[in-house]
């Protein structure tokens, strides 16, 4: 399972019992398929005893729909908590909601939010309430909040995700291969639940059959998804929130699997959108690049997101040829 560290921290600051400026908000930030709506509901279920008048979950951005509207969220906040109906003028229906957050105690989590604005009409000062958020991009203008960042599950972890799935005689029969399944899909969550659910289909398949068709870049997206669930579908999401000029930007980055810094963006993105330091920036917050472990220290390299590399790069073959 992993992320045992990462959920204790938000159950304990979701559970301070100090209310006051900057009651608990606390986001938890990754990018596609990293495990954040699973963690905010484990950490939800793990405080709600501090929130005895009720938790409320609102999905601020469906796959295939519009972002809900911050007024149309306040209003269906309002109505989760019963009472009065909620107010049809904006103003009003914001003070119900302040005064619902601040006379009880309930948690509001708010998953799929792609921007500050969507969260802002929650935060209620002295409220006993608290708001547990699942982000695409950082919040960085949110006030006092308690933010964390997800990314790759360990190995060990990733390897134990696809053991709970297909059993320990498979993953155990089949060592080296069910490893190189969890490197191929980059210890992502989303990516290891797919492999796991692919091989609990095909029970009379050997693990090598899937390490071998998952080695395989260029078919590595279009292996990793099973039903509804798609390694492809999570990352698009991201990328049409993204100006076009970003999603040149990863394109052309996409072109060579090689980590980046400073120093070749000028010569990997022609024009680059912003100052290369701005450029990274952007994609850091957007959850698109993660820095590189092993670089040294003066000298901060970055790397595509697998998933985001790979599904920038079928788009680029996709797409005519850029021209020298
Ligand atoms: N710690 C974990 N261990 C094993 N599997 C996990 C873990 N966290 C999440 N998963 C699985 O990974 C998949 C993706 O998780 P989840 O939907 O929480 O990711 P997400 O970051 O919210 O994705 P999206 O970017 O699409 O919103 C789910 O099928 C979930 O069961
Ligand atoms: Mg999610």
């Amino acid at each position: 399972m992993g992320r045992e560290a990462v959920a204790g921290e938000l159950m304990a600051h979701l559970a301070r019992r100090d209310p006051g400026p900057g009651r608990p908000v606390a986001v938890v930030v990754g990018p596609p398929g990293a495990g954040k709506t699973a963690l905010v509901l484990r950490a939800a279920h793990g405080v709600r005893e501090h929130f005895p008048d009720g938790q409320v979950f609102v999905d601020l951005h469906p796959a295939d729909s519009l972002p809900v509207p911050p007024d149309v969220l306040v209003r269906r906040v309002v109505r989760s908590l019963g009472g009065a109906p909620a107010a049809e003028h904006p103003e009003e229906s914001r003070a119900q909601l302040r005064n619902a957050l601040s006379t009880r105690r309930v948690l509001v989590v708010l998953d799929n939010v792609d921007s500050e604005a969507q969260v802002r009409p929650l935060l209620v000062d002295d409220g006993r309430s608290a708001v547990l958020v699942a982000a695409r991009r950082e919040l960085s203008a949110l006030p006092e909040r308690f933010s964390r960042r997800i990314g790759a599950l360990e190995e060990a972890d990733a390897l134990g995700a696809l053991t709970d799935l297909v059993g320990a005689d498979r993953t155990g029969a089949e060592r080296p291969a069910a490893l190189s399944i969890v490197r191929s899909c980059a210890g992502l969550p989303l990516a290891v639940h797919i492999a796991g659910l692919w091989l609990t289909a095909r029970p009379h398949r050997r693990l090598r059959d899937l390490a071998d068709r998952l080695a395989d870049e260029r078919d590595r997206l279009a292996v990793l998804r099973i039903g509804d669930l798609s390694v492809h579908a999570g990352v698009t999401a991201y990328l049409r929130l993204l100006p076009p000029p970003l999603r040149t930007a990863i394109r052309e980055l996409a072109r060579s699997p090689e980590d980046f810094g400073i120093p070749e963006i000028p010569a990997r993105v022609t024009p680059s959108p912003w100052p290369p330091a701005d450029l990274l920036e952007e994609l850091l917050h957007r959850q698109l690049i993660h820095p590189v472990p092993a670089a040294r220290q003066d000298r901060t390299r970055y790397r595509l997101y697998d998933a985001v590399r790979l599904h920038a790069a079928e788009a680029a073959r996709r797409a005519p040829a850029r021209t020298p």
